[in-house]
């Protein structure tokens, strides 16, 4: 019996209250090139999306715009698909929490789970509240008295709630990222979360009191509590592969997750915690990546520094953007994007780079050869598969131009288009190797800049100068 190779990829679901920025495009458009990568070197592969909408904030965003929450979110949803459409993602589910026949079912089975296991219980909860975080914070996560990450001030609780007795779980969890069975990459983040787990996890609350979380999922037995939004959240990776309804899509499980730095503890501590206490494998992977800045500084409104993904899309076109955030941000550190930097990067890789290249060699080899040359598969070069293996995609796109540049230059050295004067043979030879080279390099593309891929091997395949790839921008 042949069985496939299976490989799933999940982004965080986002909170729609807002429309998606450039943190969300990047988030997401690391899975899509690990997802494309995968399908490539033969997995069966499954990649989920969508939206995290229980949140106080959709209420709020919703009342503020004038429009009730279900109407506001079909709103804010189809932005979120727009831009997908938009960055070419290739998800194959996006899922969302508000989603009774889809997400529901599973989230009450986690909750039974949790209960049957013994890790949940009533007791009161008296703290602070972040409705940005959407966490019960302590003193020391606040600077001034303000979460530092929404500046806001948390609100004080007290309020009978059911707890997840997490701090079971302290242990097998360490132990687990110790021995690289849940996989913290890169190791910066691995060990901040083990300083953490050092430190010994607390119970949470995983339920509000109805009152004051109108919209969410009821706990089940307890029509007066809903459930804590991220219970209700981190279950999508599951609920989407059909827990607690068939499970049709089950096999998928584990997997990889891709997140931000803020929501580490989430998916590194609560999440193992849960899948523990439910008797369920732990994620494979996490990939944590840093936030995207510009000019060195977060991004905001009043700092006028804000860059939209979808005016980018629509002033340079999506390759233009998939090439900047893969080649230029890494994934393992903040990444810095500017319209200056942006357009010089634009200019350099793609105009006089990529562009420029595939046009010289299709116009010679448009010219000079009778036919298009014989295409042979050749596999990617270990440089490419450690690099995406390794999940540094900045790297393995540093990979690709590396060879741009060489092949650039071997034009320039075995100069075809002068010895196609004297030796035909010789020079024809010369142009179907640099053919050859860039339908390798271009094999390489395709994770990263499928639709130009797609045009250069389309080029190839009828021996003609593609049209003109990337404008130059002045
Ligand atoms: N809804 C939660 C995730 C639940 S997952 C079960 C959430 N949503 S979010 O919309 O606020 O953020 C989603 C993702 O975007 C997070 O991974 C976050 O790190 C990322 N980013 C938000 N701002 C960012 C930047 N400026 N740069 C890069 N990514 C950042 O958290």
């Amino acid at each position: 019996m042949i069985t496939q190779k299976t490989f799933y990829i999940t982004s965080p679901i986002f909170y729609p209250n807002a429309v998606p920025h450039m943190g969300h495009a990047y988030t997401t458009l690391l899975c899509d090139i690990l997802a494309r990568y995968h399908r490539l070197v033969g997995f069966e592969t499954y990649f989920l999306t969508g939206t995290d909408e229980h949140t106080e904030k959709v209420v709020k965003a919703a009342l503020s715009a004038g429009q009730e929450p279900h109407a506001y979110l079909e709103d804010v949803v189809t932005r979120f698909k727009e831009l997908y459409v938009h960055l070419d993602i290739s998800y194959d589910q996006f899922i969302r929490t508000s989603d009774q026949a889809a997400h529901w079912p599973g989230v009450i089975e986690m909750w039974k789970r949790l209960t049957s296991a013994g890790d949940i219980y009533k007791s009161t909860y008296t703290g602070l509240y972040c409705a940005g975080c959407e966490a019960f914070v302590t003193e020391k996560d606040l600077v001034d008295g303000k979460c530092p990450d929404h500046g806001i001030e948390p609100e004080q609780l007290k309020e009978e709630n059911y707890f997840f007795r997490l701090s079971k779980y302290t242990r097998p969890i360490k132990e687990k990222i110790i021995s690289g069975e849940l996989r913290i990459v890169p190791g910066t983040r691995k060990n901040e979360i083990l300083a953490l787990l050092n430190g010994g996890l607390q119970d949470v609350s995983f339920s509000r009191p109805k009152e004051k979380m109108t919209w969410g999922i009821p706990v089940p037995c307890d029509e007066t509590q809903t459930m804590y939004i991220w219970m209700d959240a981190l279950t999508n990776y599951i609920t989407a592969l059909g827990f607690g309804r068939g499970e049709e899509k089950m096999y998928f499980w584990p997997g990889m997750h891709v997140l931000g730095k803020d929501i580490l503890r989430f998916h590194a501590a609560f999440w193992p915690g849960m899948l523990l206490s439910a008797g369920l494998p732990l994620p494979k992977t996490l990939l944590v990546h840093g936030f995207i800045t510009s000019g060195g500084k977060k991004m905001s409104k009043t700092l006028g520094n804000v860059i939209d993904p979808e005016e980018l899309l629509a002033e340079y076109g999506t390759d233009a953007v998939r090439y900047f955030l893969a080649r230029h941000i890494s994934p393992f550190e903040d990444g810095d994007i500017t319209r200056e930097g942006f357009k010089d990067a634009y200019n350099a890789g793609l105009a006089n780079g990529l562009g420029n290249l595939a046009s010289r060699i299709m116009q010679l080899a448009q010219t000079h050869l009778t036919g298009p040359v014989k295409l042979e598969w050749k596999p990617y070069p270990k440089e490419f598969t450690e690099a995406m293996e390794n999940f540094e995609i900045n790297k393995a796109a540093e990979y690709v131009w590396s060879r741009i540049s060489a092949l650039d230059h071997k034009i320039t050295e075995t100069a075809p288009f002068k010895v196609i004067k004297t030796d035909t043979m010789r020079g024809s030879e010369l142009i179907a190797n640099l053919v050859h080279e860039l339908a390798a390099i271009d094999l390489m593309l395709e994770p990263i800049l499928p639709a130009t891929s797609k045009k250069i091997i389309e080029a190839i395949m009828a021996n003609k100068k593609p049209e003109n790839l990337f404008p130059r921008k002045d």
